[in-house]
Parts: structure tokens; C-alpha cells; sequence
């Protein structure tokens, strides 16, 4: 420490009545947990790794909407239309919470690309925290990224379910009747089991087994499908855009195929009242929509691998969205004008949708084009979450047992079995509402830090070369903030089992660093 440091400290110190030592003491805890990592070193280390650069533009576009289209779309859909138990429907003015949803993530978008332009690294927001805000703020970072990937993972496979026992359906004059219909309990979390159980009259508690006097139920498809994209992560996956672009492709012909077919059955008096519960409507609807455009985000860990990504990162990020902006208004336009909102199914609302006007076949596609979509977005989602846990891993704040490499696949596959696990036992308790909406806490409260982070970047280093920089700064990345921050405590009113949930989950981020990361990083550092 400085000379003249000590001197300030020790005048502190006599000020607030505490002895020097722990004045010290607190000054060091202090610098320890602001203390930030150097984007040029991240670069370097970035350039040493030496990942092939092959991505442009146009791939990055494929990859983003392969990760953003999924379960959003062909599930969320639904109870952001129609509304669930704790959150109201938008009805027809969906097309509204859409264009607001996708207007809180542009603003973010651009701060997503002026970093992942200037720091063209893997690791995303929780490095782009780092760099600017130092290890606290990065481990939180890192901490609500778990919700974005890891519980967002559980409303996914909670949509895949909903579409994989639509697709049996199909098949119920081959199938026996135990696999078309299964007790509930078996294909849904508990809380939607007795739900279900209750709407048809019958009793949950004699219903659902219990076990020790604990009632279990699960979502096994889910589990299943858990397993084996497990599997094929330990095994490690090629990650091309060639596989990115034909799931894609299948995604955006079942899109084109239900927007094609619903369009000459829609009925313009569907779409009256407009908007059947208001403000309050439109804005839990724009929350709960959020949930469809998560995954642009995830270009930005492509940055390594991007040619000329000062240039090719931005329009990536940018263009995606605005691909499915479009899409999705379209989608809304169409389902609200074929069904009536009271009709609107809230497991697999598209097909239902499609194949209540008759076009059975189309619906029959578009469960498969569904199963494809979700699947991917499956991957993707347990694949980022193993690799952000991995470099948490790496930096010290987990333990190094998670860095376990498999000696034959080279995968991270301690780190990947224990993801997996996470997801499973989730996805026995939380509901596809509360695994959304607690995704979306998570990612705004990303997307509010990495605004933040820009800001903070272009005060501190304002001559490091920004190849993309967002425009009206501060007034755009100030806009992300206030668009994010404001649909959080907007819906936080009204949900009530998430908005208790999401702070416990920073609480416990909070103690597991003060518990461990911070000592850890400490050990670390003496090396
Ligand atoms: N945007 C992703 C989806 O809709 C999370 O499934």
C-alpha cells in the first residue's frame, strides 16, 4: 500500500473509531472484491487459445435464431396471451408485449456488441463484469446466469414434454393407452399435476403417490431427454452452424407452415377487445414474452471463433433479433385471430391452435418441428451453462473438482453431470411459469449489468478502441436499464412464488461467495 494510502487509512480509521488493523483490514476486503480483470489480458489469453475463425455475419444470424427460437414461441406463448395463475394475459395486444420485450432487449443487444466487439471473448457478461466491476459483481453475474440457462433450461423441458405427448397423440391407435396417456404425475411437476388433477375433479392427494409421506411427481420425458443430451455433452458435440442451420431451417418451415394455414382461419373479431386486461396485460405479458428472445446473448460467447468480429458480432446480435421480432409478431398476430384467448392451450398452444380448425396434419408438423426446436435449444442452454460454470470453475470461484476433464471426450464432464442433475430435480418442482419467469429475473438483471458495465467502461477507459460503439450513449444503454429494471419490478407486484424466489437465489449466491469464492480466490491468489 502507498504511503500517503496509509496516511488516508489511518485518519479513516481515527474518524470512525475502529483501530487501524481493521481498518485495514476493510480496505483490502474492499479492493479485493472490486478488483478487476484486464480486458487486454482476457484478449491475449483469447488469442493464445487460438479457436479457428470461421463464423460471418450470416452465421451468427442462423446461430442466434437457433438459440432464441424455442419454447418462447411454442409455449410461453400462451399463458403470455392468456394469462396463468399469477400473471394476467395481454390477449390480442400480445403484439404490443412484443414489440416492448423486444425493445428492452435491443437496447441491450447494443451493449451486448460493443463489448463482445472491443472484447471478443468467450465468457459473455460474467467477463465483461469483470472487467469493469470487479469479482463480486461477476460472481452474481455468473450466479443469475445459472437462472437464465439452468432454470430457463427447466421451462424448456417442460415445454418439450408438452410437445412430445401432443406428438404421441397422433399415435394413440398404435400406441397402448398407458404411453398416449399417462398419469399426470409422471409427465408434470407437482404443482401442475395437482393443478390439473383439481380442474377435472379429482383429488391430488389420493392421485399422486406419495413416498415417506412426500408426494412425488416428475416430468420423465424431460428427465429422459435431460439424460441424453447429458450423454451427448460428455461425448462432446461439434458445434456447427451446418447442424445449427438445417435445425433452423426446420424451426422457421413449421413457423411458416402454421403462419401460412392459421392465416386463412383467422377471424378479425378474434382480435377484439384488443386488449382485455389493460396496461397491467400488456406489461406481464412483455415479461413473460421476454422469455422468447433469451439466446442472443449467446453469440456473443461465438466471439472467438468470429472473423472480423468487431464488424460481424454486432450484426449478428442485432440482425437475429429483428429476424424474430418479426416472427414472433406474426405469430401472435395469427394465433390470437384463429382462437378465441379463453381456447388458447397453454402446453403446446401452436399446434393446438392449428389442429383445432381442423388441419390436423399441419399440428402433427408442427410438434415435430417443435420437438426439433426445443431439443436444440436444450443443448444449447445446458452447453452455455457447463461452460460458464467451467470458467467460474477456472477462475476459483468452485471448486477445482468441477474442472474435471473426461480423459477420453476431453468435456468438462464432472461440471456436466452435476448440471444435469440441477436440471432434473428442478424440474420436479418448478412450474413452467416460475422456471420463465425466474429466467427472465436472471437475464434482466444480466442485461441491467452489462448496460451498467458500458457505461462504467466508457468512463474509465474512454480511448480503448470501441469498433462498435452503441449509439446516444448514455441515453441507449440508460434506456436498456430503465426498459429492464422497469418490467422487473412491474411484474414483481403480481408474481408472487418468483419474486420470493429470485432473491433467495441472490441471497445464496451471496453467502456461498462470502463462504467460499472469496477465501478460494484469496488461496488462489497466494499461489
Ligand atoms: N428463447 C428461448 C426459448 O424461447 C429460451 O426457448
Amino acid at each position: 500500500m502507498e504511503k500517503n494510502e496509509v496516511q488516508k487509512l489511518n485518519c479513516l480509521s481515527e474518524n470512525l473509531e475502529v483501530s487501524p488493523k481493521e481498518m485495514n483490514l476493510l480496505f483490502r476486503f474492499c479492493r479485493n472484491i472490486f478488483k478487476t480483470k484486464n480486458p487486454d489480458e482476457m484478449i491475449e489469453a483469447a488469442s493464445r487459445a487460438g479457436l479457428k475463425k470461421t463464423l460471418g455475419a450470416f452465421d451468427l444470424i442462423i446461430l442466434g435464431v437457433g438459440a432464441i427460437i424455442g419454447s418462447g414461441i411454442f409455449t410461453v406463448v400462451g399463458i403470455a396471451a392468456a394469462g396463468s395463475a399469477e400473471s394476467t394475459g395481454a390477449g390480442p395486444a400480445l403484439v404490443i408485449s412484443m414489440v416492448l420485450a423486444s425493445l428492452a432487449c435491443v437496447f441491450s443487444a447494443m451493449c451486448y456488441s460493443e463489448f463482445a466487439s472491443m472484447i471478443p471473448v468467450a465468457g459473455s457478461a460474467y467477463l465483461y463484469t469483470y472487467a469493469t466491476m470487479g469479482e463480486f459483481l461477476a460472481w452474481i453475474v455468473g450466479w443469475v446466469l445459472m437462472l437464465e440457462y439452468l432454470v430457463g433450461y427447466i421451462a424448456v423441458a417442460s415445454a418439450w414434454t408438452g410437445y412430445f405427448m401432443q406428438f404421441l397423440q397422433g399415435f394413440s391407435k398404435y400406441l397402448p393407452d398407458f404411453i398416449v396417456n399417462p398419469p399426470v404425475w409422471i409427465v408434470h411437476d407437482y404443482g401442475t399435476a395437482s393443478s390439473i388433477l383439481i380442474q377435472s375433479g379429482q383429488n391430488p392427494a389420493l392421485e399422486i403417490p406419495h413416498f415417506f409421506g412426500i408426494p412425488f411427481a416428475l416430468n420423465l420425458p424431460g428427465v429422459l431427454m435431460t439424460l441424453i443430451i447429458m450423454l451427448i455433452l460428455i461425448k462432446g458435440i461439434k458445434e456447427s452452424t451446418k447442424m445449427a442451420g438445417v435445425l433452423v431451417i426446420i424451426k422457421l418451415t413449421v413457423i411458416a407452415l402454421f403462419l401460412i394455414t392459421g392465416a386463412f382461419y383467422v377471424r378479425p373479431e378474434n382480435w377484439t377487445p384488443f386488449a382485455p386486461n389493460g396496461f397491467k396485460g400488456i406489461f406481464m405479458g412483455a415479461f413473460i414474452i421476454f422469455f422468447a428472445y433469451i439466446g442472443f446473448d449467446a453469440i456473443a460467447t461465438a466471439a472467438e471463433e468470429t472473423k472480423n468480429p468487431q464488424k460481424n458480432l454486432p450484426k449478428g446480435i442485432i440482425g437475429s433479433l429483428a429476424v424474430c421480432t418479426v416472427i414472433y409478431v406474426l405469430v401472435a398476430l395469427v394465433l390470437c385471430g384463429i382462437s378465441p384467448i379463453s381456447e388458447i392451450d397453454l402446453h403446446a398452444p401452436i399446434a393446438h391452435a392449428i389442429s383445432s380448425v381442423g388441419q390436423d396434419w399441419v399440428a402433427g408438423l408442427i410438434s415435430i418441428g417443435a420437438l426439433t426446436g426445443l431439443t436444440s435449444v436444450l443443448m444449447v442452454l445446458m452447453l452455455a451453462a457447463t461452460r460458464i460454470l467451467y470458467a467460474m470453475s477456472r477462475d476459483g470461484f468452485l471448486p477445482q473438482i468441477l474442472q474435471t476433464i473426461h480423459k477420453k471426450y476431453k468435456t468438462p464432464y464432472a461440471i456436466t453431470i452435476m448440471t444435469a442433475i440441477i436440471c432434473i430435480l428442478g424440474s420436479a418442482f418448478l412450474n413452467i411459469s416460475t422456471a420463465a419467469e425466474l429466467c427472465n429475473f436472471g437475464t434482466f438483471t444480466s442485461f441491467i449489468i452489462v448496460c451498467v458495465a458500458v457505461l462504467i467502461l466508457r468512463k474509465k477507459e474512454p480511448e480503448r478502441k470501441r469498433p462498435y460503439k452503441v449509439p446516444f450513449s448514455p441515453w441507449f444503454p440508460l434506456f436498456g436499464i430503465i426498459c429492464c429494471l422497469g418490467l422487473m419490478i412491474y411484474s414483481m407486484q403480481f408474481l408472487h412464488t418468483s419474486r420470493f424466489l429470485f432473491p433467495l437465489w441472490i441471497i445464496l449466491g451471496m453467502l456461498f461467495y462470502f463462504a467460499y469464492g472469496y477465501k478460494n480466490l484469496r488461496k488462489s491468489d497466494e499461489k
